[in-house]
Order: structure tokens, then C-alpha cells, then sequence
């Protein structure tokens, strides 16, 4: 079986622009392919979280992942720290890019202007720690949104770079586009993200959603009830191409444009539609929380079985290069 692998960060709670964007799809793809999933720990260390908040944001993170419907029986999900050779091959893949590659990453100039306290030497070798991530399971797919494709640009490279001297050790990994490559927030203007203030959470309640739909934008030209709205503008309407049936995007398409329904009627008709998919996920996640047992068994089953196929990497690796075997024999 074809193996993917991805990440997501623990920062900030789950939103649905992560739900829609990243959770949706690997709950999808766990049936094609053989998949790793990993709470990309070290990553978030390049933000420096508190100690408590780092642990709590985890914890969370994988319960999210778990609440969306990824299987631990059929996919591999573990925290990325607890696999030690994340960090290790990051390392020696480091020798092999080239600056001139990193200064090009452009999420990384965005970062380094919108927070220059923050600008780290991980902050800037953040792309090929994600490539050692994808590598060290030799992973073919790797499901990224549209800012992530740089990166992944780079990880080719990083491969073409690598078995070109040491002949074929990794597979170029290809990514796999996302259903809803790019969702906005509730202002109808930036991606969904907790920086910016304008996400929906995935743990949200009914009425804390309702609160932000209310006053969340449609058509900026619909002022009046009686006006004809345009649905291909109205971020509202986008929303429920995620969250509605066919049917009832095409009623809403109708109505809206010849003002047979006004927008609150319409962000009634989403929230509804939005809670029946948050609402057991919701439920699951309070499980969840409540048997800590079960989740440590679910990370440390994880944990030990990327490791097997992360060593079997490394040790390929090592040998290739000329390095010894790992651990305190010689030869
Ligand atoms: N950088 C990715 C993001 O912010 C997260 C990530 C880390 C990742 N390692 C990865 C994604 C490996 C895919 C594969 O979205």
C-alpha cells in the first residue's frame, strides 16, 4: 500500500478550516493508504509555546484528530517528538540544502516580518524538518493545503539531491490536494486561523457558533433584506457547499438570489447543517478527555509503530552515508 504521511501542529484549538482542510482528508485517505499522522511537536516548538500549553495543545490536538474519525486501527497516529528519527535524519538532510533553498520559502519570510521577535534558527529550518518527517517513513503522498506546497517542492528537491549521491533511498513525495483548498474565516477576507480572530472552533458549542454566524459577513452589496443576493461572493454561502447537501446549496443559491430568504434565514439553515457534522465530533472529543488511559495507549501504539519503520529508514540511511549502526555497538 501506498504510504502518506502528514502533520499538524499543536497550536491553538481545531478550527474547521482545519477540519475542512486537513482532519476531512486524512479521514479519507486512512482507507487508501497506508497512513501516518503525526502532532508535529517539534515544529510548535519554533513559536515557544509555555511548557503547560505545549502539553495541554498536544493532548488536544490528537483527541481532535481521534473526535474527526481518524481510526488508530487502520492509521498510524503518534506525536512526532516520541519518534526520534524526525529529528535525527532533519540533521542530515540539513547538510543537503542548500541555503539559497530556504531563503526562497516564502512562509518563512512571512513569518519573519509579521513577528520578527520570533525569528529562529528553527523558524527557517522548519521546511526540512517537515521533509524529514515525510521521508523517514519514505511516504509517496503527503496530503498539504496550497501554503504547504513549497515545502513539499523542497522535500523533492531534497530527495533529488540525496539519491542522486547515494543512489534511490527516498520516493519523491507527491501531495495530495485537499477538497476545500482554501476556507476563510467568519470576517470573509484571510484563511481561518486562531491568529487571526476569525475561525469557527471544531469544539465550539451550537450556541458560541451561532454567536459568530449571527454577525459573521455575507454580500457585501445585500444591505437590505429585500435585495437580491449573490451567492458566488458570499463566504456564508461557501460555507455551505462544506457543510449542505447539493440540494440544498442549489435551494439556497435560488432563494438568496431572488430574495425569497434573507441571510440570517440562510446562516440558520448552515448552522444547522454545520452542527450536525461538530456535534458528534464534539461528543467524541468529550470521551475522549474523560479516559486520559485510552489516549496514552492510542499515542504510545502509535509511537512505537512509526518508530519501527522510522529506524528501518535511518538505518538505511546511515549505511549510505557512512555512518555506524545506531546505539553503542561498533561495526
Ligand atoms: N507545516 C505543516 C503545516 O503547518 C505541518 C507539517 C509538519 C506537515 N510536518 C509535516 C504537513 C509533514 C505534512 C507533512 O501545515
Amino acid at each position: 500500500m501506498v504510504r502518506v504521511m502528514s502533520g499538524i501542529q499543536p497550536t491553538g484549538a481545531l478550527h474547521i478550516g482545519n477540519y475542512l482542510g486537513a482532519l476531512q482528508n486524512w479521514v479519507r485517505l486512512q482507507g487508501e493508504y497506508e497512513a501516518f499522522f503525526a502532532v508535529v511537536d517539534l515544529h510548535a516548538l519554533t513559536i515557544r509555546p509555555e511548557p503547560e500549553t505545549l502539553r495541554r495543545a498536544i493532548r488536544e490536538i490528537a483527541i481532535g484528530i481521534l473526535a474527526a474519525g481518524v481510526d488508530p486501527d487502520r492509521a498510524t497516529l503518534f506525536v512526532q517528538s516520541q519518534v526520534p528519527g524526525h529529528a535525527e535524519l532533519m540533521w542530515i538532510l540539513s547538510c543537503f540544502t542548500p541555503l539559497g533553498d530556504l531563503n526562497r520559502m516564502t512562509q518563512f519570510k512571512d513569518k519573519s516580518t509579521q513577528l520578527p521577535e520570533l525569528v529562529n534558527a528553527g523558524l527557517f529550518t522548519y521546511p526540512i524538518l517537515q521533509a524529514a518527517d515525510i521521508l523517514v517513513y519514505r511516504a509517496e503522498r503527503v496530503p498539504v493545503g496550497e501554503d504547504q506546497e513549497q515545502h513539499l517542492e523542497l522535500a523533492r528537491e531534497i530527495v533529488r539531491r540525496f539519491n542522486g549521491l547515494y543512489g534511490a533511498t527516498f520516493p519523491e513525495p507527491m501531495p495530495v490536494r485537499s477538497t476545500a483548498p482554501r476556507v476563510l474565516g467568519i470576517d470573509g477576507e484571510a484563511k481561518m486561523s486562531k491568529s487571526k480572530g476569525n475561525e469557527i472552533g471544531l469544539f465550539e458549542t451550537e450556541q458560541e457558533t451561532w454567536e459568530k454566524l449571527r454577525v459573521a459577513k455575507t454580500d457585501p452589496q445585500r444591505l437590505r433584506r429585500q435585495d437580491p443576493g449573490r451567492p458566488e461572493v458570499c463566504n456564508i454561502f461557501s460555507y455551505h457547499g462544506y457543510f449542505s447537501d447539493a440540494a440544498t446549496c442549489a435551494q439556497v443559491d435560488r432563494e438568496c438570489r431572488t430574495a425569497a430568504i434573507g441571510c440570517v434565514d440562510c446562516k440558520k439553515l448552515l448552522a444547522r447543517n454545520l452542527e450536525a457534522v461538530k456535534g458528534p465530533i464534539r461528543e467524541r472529543a468529550l470521551a475522549l478527555r474523560a479516559d486520559p488511559g485510552r489516549l496514552d495507549q492510542i499515542l504510545g501504539d502509535g509511537a512505537a509503530r512509526a518508530s519501527r519503520v522510522a529506524e528501518e529508514t535511518m538505518a538505511m540511511v546511515r549505511e549510505r552515508i557512512g555512518l555506524p549502526k545506531a546505539g553503542a555497538g561498533h561495526g
